[in-house]
């Protein structure tokens, strides 16, 4: 594996692969990697000849009130994951490196995307998150770039930057891994405790309530969300911020539950934040 923490490196790494002809796989990731991110990356290494993955926690995407001082950072357990998983090519810039100013020419999410669920609760989360996004997949130029499912909401808003401003990359989602007892797999659960971590399980719980109000046949939104917001509201030590159903693109409401629909949710357990999501079938 080879490791890199400047542009002008990364790009001659994935220059002469891209002369080369080999198709390009990329997993953007903020480290402490799980196996949410060794599923991306397996998944790359399978469809791809060259795998690339970056390690970045992107200040742009964290409001002021946010985890950017705690977000757990670990370089050399990253390392050995990313080179366990078969990565060729591992890029962990600096800051300065990134963004040795802070950027004045941004993206902007708009609509629904912006206006709803992580969009309202995280102002400019998503506005950085995109930003990042677009630099890391210029610096990166792959065939084909690895998204998780249980961040349904950056995933549509990638989705939606890669078509709007016609950028050349296949965008890859993968489902969500879970622990055995439900709970997605997340680098913010290290922050919790034992007894948090016991009732963090009802995010997954209550999602799981909300779909089985649709597979018995509920079509009504309402209904389906109450199952879930009820389970979340009665669990706890757990502070629900939203429980909906909306559309996997738009991330709109929608006025009848279908197959392919997104149920969203975000809770706080103590003081961590967590958000989890299924698609109804
Ligand atoms: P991070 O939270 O490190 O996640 C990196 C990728 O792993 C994202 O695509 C995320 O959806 C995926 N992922 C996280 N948990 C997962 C799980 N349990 N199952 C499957 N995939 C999972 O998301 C980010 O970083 C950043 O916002 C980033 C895109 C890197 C931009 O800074």
């Amino acid at each position: 594996m080879l490791e890199v923490a400047t542009s002008a490196e990364l790009r001659a790494a994935t220059d002469a692969a891209r002369q080369r002809g080999a198709g390009v796989g990329f997993v953007p990731t903020m480290g402490a990697l799980h196996a949410g991110h060794q599923a991306l990356l397996a998944r790359a290494q399978a469809d791809n000849d060259l795998v690339v993955a970056s390690v970045f926690v992107n200040p742009l995407q964290f409001g002021p009130a946010e985890d950017l001082a705690s977000y757990p950072r670990d370089r050399e357990a990253d390392l050995a994951v990313l080179e366990a998983e078969g990565t060729d090519l591992a890029f962990l810039p600096a800051e300065a490196e990134m963004w040795p100013a802070p950027p004045e020419v941004r993206l902007r999410v708009g609509g629904g995307l912006a206006e709803r669920l992580e969009g309202l609760h995280r102002p400019g989360h998503l506005d950085g998150v995109a930003t990042v996004v677009a630099k890391l997949l210029h610096l990166v130029g792959p065939s084909r770039a690895y998204f998780g499912q249980k961040d349904a909401q950056q995933l549509a808003v990638v989705r939606r930057m890669v078509a709007d401003l016609a950028f050349p990359n296949q965008i890859v989602a993968r489902p969500t891994v879970r622990e055995p007892d439900g709970l997605a797999v997340s680098s913010r659960n290290a922050y919790l405790s034992p007894d948090e971590r016991r009732r963090a399980t009802a995010l997954y719980r209550a999602l799981a309530a909300g779909r089985a109000v649709f597979e018995a046949g509920g079509r009504d939104p309402a209904a389906v969300e109450a199952a879930a917001r009820d389970l979340l509201e009665d669990a706890p030590g757990v502070e629900p911020d939203y429980v909906a159903l909306v559309d996997p693109v738009t991330f709109e409401p929608v006025k009848q539950a279908e197959p392919g629909q997104v149920l969203a949710t975000a809770a706080r357990v103590g003081r961590t934040r967590l958000i989890d999501n299924v698609i109804l079938a």
